[in-house]
């Protein structure tokens, strides 16, 4: 596999009509719990965003327990490992995917990487915080937990989206991240993606439970940026290394993530657009 580093003459020109203006340009997935859906739903984003015209990085900030390589099929020859090692240069580790867009993979399973000292930790944030210039959308997966990269990495979106599933402890572990987002780290916007959800009402349900409790006790504002229903073709994609969204494009949660990719891009679109989603009436 080639990897390249990226264009950045590329971006303004082929800054598609939608994207103009925007300047929401990078995207942290958070939501506290582990196997929530994370990981899944950053890879497909990009390829939905990607699909809508833009040049497009996924950042694989699982340090611990990276994946987005083994999601997207392909092989990494370098990772954000030697580049905090000092080997290569960021741009470098760069890797173009047969999905029209980049990853900047991860290794998994390394200590030296779960446990970044300050030092590593802000100089990986900058470089990260850099790229978002070169693309259209960075779009950040980060690790389950509240370990002080992964919260750093989810700080720094523009837009911070927070997948929640309709398990209790999701919800509880998904406030206790919004909690330190906006309490430590000053963070006002939170998007919320409900996913493995039975059905729109499911969906509706998450985040008015959020939102109860979030206006009460957090300075923050909630949005309702995207629901995505329980679809087995998301683990099928994951055992043919294929995103969904090129595996299965007429799966529900295709459509859905797709949808969540254009509702990212006019973040302030009404989300009550989603009424008109036929695979989430049941
Ligand atoms: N909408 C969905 N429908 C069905 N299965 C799903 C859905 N979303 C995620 N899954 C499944 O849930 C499992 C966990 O997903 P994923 O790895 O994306 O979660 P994660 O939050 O990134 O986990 P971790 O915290 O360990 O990084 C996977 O087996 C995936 O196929
Ligand atoms: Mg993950």
């Amino acid at each position: 596999m080639k990897h390249l580093a990226p264009k950045p003459s590329a971006k303004v020109v082929a800054l598609p009509r939608v994207f103009r203006g925007s300047g929401m340009r990078l995207i942290s997935i958070t939501g506290g719990k582990g196997g929530v859906g994370k990981s899944s739903i950053a890879v497909n984003l990009a390829l939905g965003l990607s699909r809508l015209g833009g040049r497009i990085l996924l950042v694989d900030g699982d340090l611990g327990l990276a994946n987005a390589d083994q999601l997207l099929g392909v092989h990494a020859p370098a990772t954000l490992l030697d580049v905090v090692q000092g080997r290569i240069d960021l741009a470098d580790a760069v890797l173009e995917t047969p999905w029209d867009i980049c990853l900047l993979p991860t290794c998994s399973g390394r200590k030296e990487m779960a446990e970044l000292d300050e030092h590593s930790r802000s100089a990986l944030i900058n470089n990260v915080k850099a790229l978002r210039d070169k693309f259209d959308f960075v779009v950040v997966d980060t690790a389950a937990g509240i370990g002080e990269t992964t919260l750093d990495l989810a700080r720094i979106g523009d837009i911070v989206l927070a997948v929640v599933t309709p398990d209790p402890t999701s919800v509880r572990d998904a406030f206790s991240v919004m909690k330190i987002l906006t309490k430590e780290y000053g963070i006002r916007r939170i998007s919320l993606v409900a996913n493995m959800v039975s059905n729109r009402a499911d969906g509706l349900a998450i985040f008015k439970r959020l939102t109860g409790v979030t206006t009460r006790f957090l300075p923050v504002t909630l949005e309702l940026a995207g629901i995505v229903v329980r679809d087995p073709c998301l683990a099928r994609s994951i055992i043919d290394r294929r995103p969904l969204l090129a595996a299965y494009p007429g799966a529900p949660a295709s459509h859905q993530i797709s949808e969540l990719a254009a509702n990212l891009v006019t973040i302030d679109r009404d989300v009550s657009d989603l009424d008109s989603d036929p695979d989430l009436n049941e």
